[in-house]
């Protein structure tokens, strides 16, 4: 079953609740978060305030995707501000925070998942495989929404869900950036069941049928 994830980056932030309660009646399944710290990455977005003031105005699963170096210092904060599963990169911090991290979310009862951007190996996941419960490949370099689909990135796509149904079949794998109903079979058959998409979804007047695109296509 394929899960679209439409990300609140491309929305209007001044009417950030009727827009995540129009890709609700759309049909989306979860919203995506990206948390920036312009740091890790070369921008900034939105944080904890914004995040607690979504969770007052739905009900939706929240994918939280925190762009910031040493999340481990944020993770519980996440948690406690509604997400209700937080992504950590695994080139913010050394590998033992990110077992702490990983390990507080899970204490905090959400769920939780593992990035890597596009340079980044399939191998650099092992670590964590076994203790999370999805993994994010990112197909754009992470700052920005509008980029184009790094098709380049689906054999490490493909890599990775091996790798996963080999230690943890459950865990789900996620693509995050120029998703659209070009781009998302693409995907899904390199092995993604959770698609992200931004721009493609929020430039749309007519949301639900891209979501339906995105799903479908
Ligand atoms: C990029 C973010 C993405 C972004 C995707 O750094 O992590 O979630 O919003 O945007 P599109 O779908 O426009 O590439
Ligand atoms: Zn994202």
């Amino acid at each position: 079953m394929i899960k679209v994830a439409p990300s609140i980056l491309s929305a209007d932030f001044a009417r950030l609740g009727a827009e995540v309660e129009d890709i609700r009646r759309g049909g989306a399944d979860y919203v995506h978060f990206d948390v920036m710290d312009g740091v890790f990455v070369p921008n900034l977005s939105i944080g904890i305030p914004v995040l607690k003031s979504l969770r007052k105005a739905t009900d939706m699963f929240i994918d939280v995707h925190l762009m910031i170096e040493r999340p481990v210092r944020y993770a519980a904060a996440f948690c406690d501000a509604g997400a209700d599963l937080v992504n950590f990169h695994v080139e913010a911090d050394l590998q033992e925070k990110i077992l702490e991290a990983i390990r507080i979310v899970k204490e905090k009862g959400k769920k939780v998942g593992v990035t890597v951007k596009p340079k980044t190996p399939a191998e650099a996941i092992l670590p964590y495989a076994a203790l999370v419960d999805l993994v994010l490949v990112m197909t754009v370099e992470p700052g920005f929404g509008g980029q184009k689909f790094m098709q380049d990135q689906m054999p490490k796509v493909t890599q990775i869900r091996e790798i996963l149904d080999k230690i943890k079949p459950a865990v789900d794998l996620e693509v995050d950036g120029g998703i659209d109903a070009q781009t998302a079979p693409i995907a899904k058959s390199a092995g993604a069941n959770i698609l992200v998409a931004g721009s493609a979804v929020f430039k749309q007047q007519d949301r639900a049928a891209m979501i339906r695109a995105i799903r479908e296509a």
